[in-house]
């Protein structure tokens, strides 16, 4: 049993000294000094010894468990202190890292033009009105003074719902609701997607967007027209921007125009950007034609307006110089990232 219990203490501070960690130490532990451990295996031997040699041996076991304890001791406090240290070294914050950054959104170009034409408005006294994008032949057209048949229907074909219902192919339904709705004065703008029947391309998308604008009260002129428009072209393209008005024709206006901007590229010299005219259309405008305010119940003999209708999607490319309008419905970051 002295053998045993010399073995078991050079066996024992080996296998102390290798441990790796905690839970291998403990597992060295119970193996040597537990219940069913080593140590207990040997004392169980205790019983055939003499009555002289039980009481040496007895000694020789109490150090020998005394020795292993101090070891295991040792050694637990040494793989503390390990551990410790290498948690702390892998928990270490390295304060002076750039942090991971969120990348922050912002406006769509169309929305950032349609703010602006909004801010515009907003300030000159009008204010924003919508209508369905859904809409009835009767508003798009009819009310319009565009009845069945009107040859001016074929240059806006769209998408029908039904025999009477479509999807709307201008804003100016808007101003036929505003304006049975309210009573004069009446200074409203109504932006909002409209739809045609048109094949996308650069300058072509079947789906877009107007800006309306509506004015009616006692003496609205043309003058009163051509100052609001003014200011518009003035406040997004620039103080030296002078405007130009044509004479047009749409059924619900009377009389009727187109309305271009010198080029703000060449100042009206000539250039590939208005394709050397020196002026670029930008939008289609006019009196409120009679039939239009009567069938609305307002007395055209009493009141006048007028009105416009301006593509915001032309609006954008102009004012960024973006010359594919599938750019502006395709969603690229590459290009949306530029804005
Ligand atoms: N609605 C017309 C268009 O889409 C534009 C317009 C609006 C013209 C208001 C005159 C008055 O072409």
């Amino acid at each position: 049993m002295k053998e045993q219990l010399y073995a078991l203490r050079t066996d024992a501070a080996v296998r102390i000294a290798q441990a790796g960690d905690t839970t291998q130490l403990e597992a060295v532990r119970v193996a040597l000094l537990g219940k069913k451990g080593e140590l207990t295996a040997i004392l169980k031997q205790m019983g055939k010894l003499s009555a002289e040699e039980r009481p040496v041996i007895g000694q020789l076991a109490n150090e020998a468990r005394g020795e292993l304890e101090g070891l295991l001791a040792a050694r637990a406090a040494a793989l503390g202190a390990e551990e410790t240290a290498r948690r702390l070294a892998a928990e270490t914050l390295d304060v002076t890292m750039p942090g991971s950054r969120k990348r922050l959104g912002h406006k769509h170009p169309l929305t950032v033009v349609l703010d602006e034409v909004k801010e515009i408005f907003l300030g000159m006294g009008f204010s924003v009105a919508t209508g369905p994008e859904v809409e009835w032949d009767y508003y798009n057209f009819e009310a319009l003074n565009l009845p069945q048949g009107h040859p001016a229907r074929d240059t806006q074909d769209t998408f029908y719902i039904t025999e009477t219902m479509l999807l709307r192919t201008q804003t100016s339904p808007v101003q036929v609701r505003v304006m049975e709705q309210q009573k004069p004065p009446i200074r409203i703008i109504a932006p909002g997607r409209v739809y045609r029947s048109d094949a996308v391309d650069a300058t072509h998308s079947p789906l877009f967007h107007q800006i309306e604008g509506l004015v009616v009260d006692e003496g609205i002129t043309m003058a009163d027209l051509k100052g609001s428009l003014d200011q518009l072209a003035k406040r997004l393209f620039g103080e030296e921007t002078r405007t130009r008005f044509r004479p047009h024709h749409f059924p619900f206006t009377e009389p009727s125009c187109e309305v271009d901007i010198s080029c703000f590229r060449c100042g009206g010299a000539g250039c590939p950007m208005c394709k050397g005219e020196g002026w670029i259309e930008i939008l289609g405008a006019g009196m409120v034609h009679p039939k239009v305010l009567a069938g609305c119940g307002i007395d055209p003999e009493r009141y006048s307006g007028f009105a416009f209708g301006v593509g915001l999607e032309r609006l954008t490319m102009f004012r960024f110089q973006i010359d594919d309008m599938r750019l502006l419905f395709e969603n690229d970051m590459r290009f949306l990232g530029q804005f």
